[in-house]
């Protein structure tokens, strides 16, 4: 009864033959356990197919599954590669040297593929034609077949791994001839592991996909951000900034560590991205630390992270920022506010570049530049011993100040303009650019919350700002009443008009150039008037003769 059956069972005379009778116990017997065994096998198939994100050693584990409980004594998963057409041998059982990733070409699994129907050979010895083309895989590389003499004679089934109709490779396997084996309900086995195959191999591809998809956005937003931070976004034309800039350049390509001092709000971090970003590091992680912001129980395992069981809650492993910034840069940020018993870990890891994560005893390496950043006074720390001096000495390799804005006067309006189109843009509004006694109360101001202050005064004047121009009444009172403004006292209403009118008129001028004339057609105004306005609030009008009114 040697016959290709495709995709067809057993002639039926032969089957009903085949077929135990149900009424015979002992068979019923043998039926039910045959079903165990087959259940059991899918529920193994299953859980192996779930588990390990590897598919192949997946489905090499299949295999196995399907030698332990059916006796298969050779078996091969074959998929199509690049073209989609031409079958691989992907995993293999039983045979003695698999050729993994070899062409499959012109076997009988091919033609499973191509037609996408089961196919199954009865008695390989009685299909001469077909011997040869049975072994994907060369003779003599197949190992001997467990319990079996070398003549014995062997069933071969092939089954296509689809799923909705798309065929995605071929299962086959080989195994001993029984006269009594129902090939219909083996071939639907076969067929079952078959499409389990072809789901776990579809969900790899969405997994893929979904992964690539998140490379691809990563890659994307990483440029991004060198974008953002590449030196033109660190904004100062002061003499003082232009050295931080310099200084950045030096250090940037080098692995030294930096230490980055200076007030809140200066721009230390903006510097911190910016060393990252211009170093061959850029295309690898920049993780922040806020050492500040971490209560002390917590810093150890966010920075060297912990082994499962450390501690209570500790039900898995976990990377501290030290791995997470493996082949980029780490910044410790208020790195002042670190206890002394993690200073002591810190030094080591500075000194060694390894570590271990809390409850563990394996030194982790890491390759990490380090930057520091502090607004501390670090040598009074350690003159109240809260800093460790060889700590500070580690740290103090290439230390950039940045200076505080009242020390940068001249970047105070290129600072403000940046933000205004920034902020204006960001809020939807039509804010174009900020009156001059707003500029005289922002440049006298003396900014004890530095840069960062200027962007939140900024933004809340672009907020409350109806117009295209930001006056001065759109500054906080701290900065209306401050040295310089003009506007000390003007809290009655008297004042707060005054203020307003001479705000306005000095915008005029401005924007005309110092004509008194073409200032009071933008006012809406007789000459007469502005010019008694100009001279009863005192303003000096040639000053704008050379200003540029844009
Ligand atoms: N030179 C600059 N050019 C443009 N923006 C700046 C500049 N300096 C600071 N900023 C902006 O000011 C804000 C504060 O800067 P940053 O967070 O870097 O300050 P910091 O020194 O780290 O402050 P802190 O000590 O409080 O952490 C940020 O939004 C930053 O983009
Ligand atoms: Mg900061």
């Amino acid at each position: 009864m040697s016959t290709v059956l495709d995709p067809a069972p057993a002639p039926a005379p032969e089957r009903q033959r085949q077929r135990p009778s149900l009424a015979d116990p002992d068979d019923r017997t043998k039926r039910h356990s045959g079903e165990v065994r087959k259940l059991t096998s899918l529920l193994e198939v299953s859980q192996a197919l779930a588990s390990p994100p590897n598919l192949k050693s997946a489905f090499h584990r299949v295999l196995e599954i399907l030698e332990r409980y059916h006796g298969t004594s050779r078996s091969v998963i074959a998929l199509p590669r690049e073209d989609g057409r031409r079958l691989y041998l992907h995993a293999s059982v039983g045979i003695r040297a698999p050729h993994t990733d070899a062409p499959i070409g012109g076997s009988l699994a091919q033609q499973v593929f191509d037609s996408g129907r089961p196919l199954v050979v009865p008695r390989v010895s009685q299909e001469p034609g077909l011997t040869a083309r049975v072994d994907a895989a060369p003779r003599h590389a197949r190992a001997p077949r467990r319990g079996l003499v070398d003549d014995d004679d062997l069933t071969y089934i092939c089954v296509p791994v689809q799923q909705s109709r798309q065929c995605r490779g071929v299962l086959e396997v080989e195994l001993a001839f029984r006269s009594d084996r129902n090939y219909d309900r083996t071939m639907k086995f076969y067929g079952v592991v078959g499409s389990m195959l072809a789901q776990a191999l579809k969900m790899q591809t969405f997994i893929e996909a979904d992964r690539q998809r998140l490379v691809n956005e990563n890659v994307r937003l990483r440029d991004e951000l060198r974008e953002r931070y590449d030196f033109s976004h660190i904004l100062g034309t002061s003499g003082a900034m232009r050295q931080v800039c310099e200084q950045v350049v030096q250090v940037a390509r080098t692995n030294t560590t930096v230490l980055i001092r200076g007030e809140s709000g200066t721009g230390k971090e903006l510097i911190a991205q910016a060393i990252h970003y211009n170093s061959l590091r850029a295309r690898k992680a920049f993780v922040k630390v806020s050492c500040g912001a971490l209560p002390e129980t917590l810093i150890e395992s966010e920075l060297f992270g912990y082994e499962k069981g450390a501690f209570t809650g500790a039900e898995q492993r976990k990377k501290g920022r030290f791995e997470l910034a493996d082949g980029g840069t780490l910044l410790l940020d208020e790195i002042g506010d670190v206890n002394l018993a993690t200073q002591v870990k810190l030094l080591r890891v500075l000194q060694e570049r390894e570590f271990e994560r809390l409850g563990g005893t394996d030194s982790v390496k890491v390759d990490v530049r380090l930057i520091a950043a502090t607004n501390k006074d670090m040598e009074a720390a350690v003159a109240a011993g809260s800093l460790r001096q060889d700590l500070l000495y580690r740290l103090n390799v290439f230390t950039i100040f940045v200076p505080p804005l009242r020390e940068r006067k001249s970047d105070v309006l290129l600072l403000a303009d940046h933000f205004v189109e920034k902020l204006s843009t960001d809020h939807g509004k039509q804010v174009k650019r900020i009156s001059t006694p707003a500029i005289d109360a922002l440049v006298s101001y003396h900014w004890p919350g530095n840069v960062r202050e200027l962007q939140n005064v900024i933004e809340r004047a672009v907020l409350v700002c109806d117009g295209q121009v930001i006056h001065l009444h759109h500054l906080p009172p701290t900065l209306q009443t401050a040295e310089g403004s003009g506007t000390a006292n003007s809290q009655s209403l008297g004042d707060a008009v005054a203020g307003f009118e001479r705000d306005l008129i000095e915008d005029a001028l401005k924007m005309a150039r110092g004509n008194r004339a073409r200032a009071a057609r933008l006012l809406q105004a007789t000459r007469r008037i502005v010019n008694y306005k100009i001279k009863q609030y005192d303003i000096d009008w040639r000053r704008y003769q050379d200003a540029d009114g844009a």
